[in-house]
């Protein structure tokens, strides 16, 4: 096979298919030249939450469309922004029949998400990760899902622009990786070089906002909505507990938060019920026992108040583990991903402890999430970026013979370390 592997691998296109969205990113070294996130919510919605077999489904209608919207929105990023590099995209006729094929032949490299996630969600994207790079004679970079939430703070926009810059000293780092799947402290001491120091002993932070939404009968996901009337609310309302802050590890636990949410609701229902019961003697006999318990007797404060005192629970419970960390470490920065790294209450909480430290300690320890809200969430540009920035360093890890190509497979548990 007349592979390009002598040739520097720069233009990346990347794929991830593991859990909900359908997303393919053109990345050219550390810039985000596209990334699309063809989103599956509005499907998964009416079932509460992702639904495995309706995603595979999704996921093979959709990616050959989204790898060309991918194409087609980097070569148009590059015609229209005229970054200063040459990627081979730019000249590109987008008009033209055939540009799909001529686009994807002069791409460096393919990268996929092969672990964690869905198992049947992550094959669909490997698989076409692998027709791509046997038709195109491309190496085929197999990237692990956390690395690239860990990494995307690295990307930059089309223009170069970013959070971090060539020369910040980021390393050794703390990684805190906040999703809806996992919940990790990660020792970060170079590219793929990481070791999992703390993580959850049961739910991640996400799922607890995603079980909180359900627990107050707000929509799916949860997160959004909960941190939404959470502003809105008084953090002090209600006492709910912080598991594991004495624990003397780095590790978290969400799930006794989550059942102190429950028991609180069941309460405030309770009381609302007889208090309606008592003064205005409202018992409808035709009423269903099943309706009756269907009802949402929580008011709009108690429901703001709910989510505001459950956000600062789980808020202080992964924070305490970060001040931990950062007390008993030595670390240059903090490397935040993960789509509940778009709660605001997290990120300021976390700068204001680094702030204040520094202060004390004189040290410059610097905190970086990534440029835009979209590399929070589930995308595929931070998937080629970690193929660029971390696997090619380690050079193992990019498949170029045929038979290496053909043997990559899916690793539903897949872990950093
Ligand atoms: O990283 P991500 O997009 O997918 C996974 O890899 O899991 O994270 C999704 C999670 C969901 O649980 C969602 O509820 C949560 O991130 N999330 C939030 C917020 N926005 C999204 N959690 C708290 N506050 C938010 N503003
Ligand atoms: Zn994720």
């Amino acid at each position: 096979m007349n592979r390009k592997n002598s040739k520097q691998i720069n233009l990346i296109l990347g794929i991830d298919t593991s859990c909900d969205d359908t997303s393919v990113a053109v990345t050219y070294k550390r810039r985000v030249l596209s990334n699309v996130v063809s989103s599956q919510i509005e499907m998964h919605r009416n079932w509460g939450g992702t639904v495995p077999g309706l995603a595979k489904r999704e996921h093979e209608s959709r990616i050959a469309n989204v790898v060309n919207e991918a194409l087609r929105q980097a070569i148009t990023n590059l015609k229209n922004k005229k970054p200063k590099i040459t990627t081979g995209l730019e000249d590109i006729d987008i008009t033209k029949p055939g540009w799909e094929e001529e686009s994807l032949n002069r791409i460096d490299a393919f990268a996929v998400t092969f672990g964690p996630g869905l198992s049947i969600a992550l094959e669909v994207g490997v698989r076409k990760a692998k027709e791509l790079a046997l038709k195109f004679q491309k190496p085929l970079i197999g990237v692990n899902h956390m690395e690239g939430h860990l990494l995307s703070p690295f990307a930059l926009n089309i223009m170069g622009v970013g959070k971090i810059e060539k020369t910040d000293q980021v390393f050794p780092a703390l990684g805190v990786l906040v999703s809806g799947g996992h919940t990790e402290l990660v020792q970060v001491n170079n590219f793929g070089e990481y070791q999992i120091i703390g993580e959850t002993l049961d739910d991640a932070i996400g799922e607890a906002f995603d079980k909180a939404a359900r627990i107050l009968g707000l929509g799916y996901p949860g997160g959004k909505i909960v941190s939404e009337l959470a502003k809105q609310g008084d953090k002090k309302a209600y006492n709910l507990p912080t598991p594991m802050l004495k624990s003397g590890d780095l590790n978290v636990s969400y799930s006794g938060l989550k059942t102190a949410l429950l028991y609180k609701v069941r309460d405030l229902k309770g009381e609302e019920r007889r208090q309606e019961r008592e003064t205005k003697q409202s018992w409808e006999p035709g009423l269903q026992p099943e309706e009756k318990k269907q009802e949402n007797l929580l008011t709009r404060e108690q429901i703001c108040d709910l989510s505001a005192s459950f956000e600062e629970a789980a808020v202080q419970t992964i924070l305490n583990k970060i001040k931990k960390s950062v007390k008993t470490g030595e670390y240059n920065s903090i490397l935040l991903g993960g789509g509940v790294v778009n709660n605001t209450n997290l990120r300021h909480q976390i700068q204001s402890f680094i702030r204040k430290y520094n202060k004390k300690t004189n040290k410059n320890i610097n905190v970086y999430f990534p440029y835009s809200k979209k590399l929070f969430q589930d995308n595929a540009a931070m998937i080629s970026l970690a193929a660029y920035m971390s696997n090619l360093k380690h050079k193992e890890n990019i498949l170029v013979k045929e038979k290496e190509v053909e043997s990559l497979d899916r690793v539903p548990n897949l872990r950093l370390s």
